[in-house]
């Protein structure tokens, strides 16, 4: 009798355990009722951004671009672009021939940022910029061409044309010194100075998702819209002017950088923020900035996880309640990682084996669990962030007066290209909360390479004609 009543004990214990698992998931699990609430915020504060009396306060930017047009397959010439702010820092160069047999060639190179220089002073930042392009150039033998230059510069700018953008601040992993509030493409312009080696023309700053944007939309005129679900996660849009109330003008539509990663930082999505979205928040470098992005970009999903892992062993449901060296590190969980524990072709052995690599030590019973809190946290992602969408697409329905709007979305990052399930539920998530629109989802080939090129050229043609 004894024995039958241990044995009851522990199943007890275990289906108790079982259930307070199950109850600290629950909060990540959102009903439909909960999302059309996060579609609705979101569209409060795309209106809020938009207005001149609310801009200044709104937590969602809506940045004007001056990008006033998507491209028309006339875009020519020889460019070059930078890509910073994404997982690798890039140099390319970009030959772009129109008429008939348009074509796009391009090279280019890894270059790789140190964590020192995304956190030392401004100047060593953009010297390090300037000395990659300089090894690029001496590679491609062409350090006297002084070429057009487009930068993608994956990070809030406040701009003023397309060749001048005021850095409003830092985000993701970067921190240097004294640029937030300067004007980018001059400190990019000073250091290129400093070097005395070459020449260049900066003609644009570009946002990454602006670049998906046009680099899509250069294949498939429908695409109008522009999504990054990486490293970070951002929307851009065509915008009508007359609803552009910081920029002049109302004639037409312009591009516009919505900056959605900054969703809820005014506290409006505090009721679906959990404590673990909070240590998260805390622990990070932009603290109480980029709730959103916090919630559902591939550099902090795996944070979520770490936060949750760390709860459950204290609480001795995990790891024989032991929190090892591993899970006190910041970043161990990258998308790679998240991508291979919750593939379906993996067997439970395999997630082991994943985990063991990373130093967790886990039991068969571990690794269903850490895979049930990996599934459960990048299905909300893949879900506010289609609650996002859901409201942009709504909103430009409205704009042209329709009752039914057939668009495309360029797409571009990390975790939608390598996560086994969130561009899945991400789509499922869009049509359920949009059902007026038809959305066609399209990837996008090295979009923020060739989108700076696509715009450069734009830039170029209408400086000319404005020459004559
Ligand atoms: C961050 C940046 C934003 C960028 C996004 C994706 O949210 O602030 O500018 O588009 O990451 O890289």
């Amino acid at each position: 009798a004894k024995g039958a009543a241990m044995v009851t004990a522990v199943a007890y214990r275990l289906t108790e355990q079982a259930r307070q698992i199950q109850e600290t998931l629950a909060e990540f699990r959102l009903s439909k009722s909960q999302l059309l609430e996060v579609k609705k915020r979101m569209r409060m504060e795309i209106e809020r951004g938009l207005k001149k009396d609310s801009h200044k306060e709104a937590a969602v930017k809506m940045l004007p671009t001056f990008v006033r047009s998507t491209p028309d397959g006339s875009e020519n010439g020889d460019f070059l672009a930078l890509d910073l702010g994404g997982t690798n820092f890039r140099v390319l160069l970009v030959k772009i021939r129109s008429g008939k047999r348009r074509s796009v060639e391009m090279h280019n190179k890894i270059y790789a940022i140190p964590i020192e220089v995304m956190q030392g002073t401004g100047d060593e930042l953009f010297d390090h910029i300037v000395h990659c392009i300089s090894d690029f150039l001496d590679y491609m033998g062409m350090k006297s061409a002084r070429l057009p230059l487009g930068f993608t510069f994956s990070f809030p700018c406040h701009q003023t044309s397309l060749d001048a953008g005021i850095l409003v601040t830092w985000t993701k992993g970067f921190k240097a010194t004294d640029c937030e509030g300067e004007d980018v493409v001059e400190l990019l312009r000073e250091a290129i100075k400093r070097k005395e080696e070459f020449e260049l023309d900066v003609v644009a700053i570009v946002n990454d998702t602006v670049g998906t944007m046009m680099t899509c939309a250069y294949e498939e005129p429908s695409c109008e819209v522009g999504l990054i679900a990486g490293t970070g996660s951002n929307a851009c849009y065509m915008e009508e002017m007359r609803n552009i109330e910081i920029v002049e003008g109302n004639e037409g539509r312009m591009c516009v950088n919505m900056e959605w990663g900054a969703f809820g930082d005014n506290g409006c999505l505090d009721d679906i923020r959990t404590q673990y979205d909070q240590a998260v928040d805390e622990n990070s470098l932009n603290e109480g900035k980029q709730r959103y992005e916090k919630m559902c970009s591939g550099m902090y999903l795996g944070e979520i996880v770490r936060q949750i892992l760390i709860d459950l062993t204290k609480r001795g449901f995990l790891f024989r309640g032991q929190i090892s060296e591993t899970l006190k590190t910041r970043g161990i969980f990258e998308t790679k990682f998240l991508s291979q524990i919750e593939s379906d072709r993996l067997a439970l052995l395999q997630v082991r084996a994943i985990l063991q690599q990373l130093g967790l030590d886990s039991t068969c019973d571990d690794s269903i669990i850490v895979k049930e809190v990996c599934g459960t946290v990048s299905r909300r992602a893949a879900q506010i962030c289609g609650a996002g969408m859901a409201a942009v697409v709504d909103k430009i329905r409205e704009n042209r007066g329709l009752d039914h709007l057939d668009i495309t979305v360029g797409v571009d990052g990390t975790l939608y290209k390598l996560h086994p399930h969130f561009s899945r539920i991400f789509h499922q998530t869009v049509k359920e909360l949009a059902p007026k629109c038809d959305v066609n989802f399209l990837l996008s080939e090295d979009g923020s390479g060739k989108g700076a090129a696509l715009i450069t050229a734009v830039g170029c043609r209408q400086r000319e004609m404005e020459a004559q």
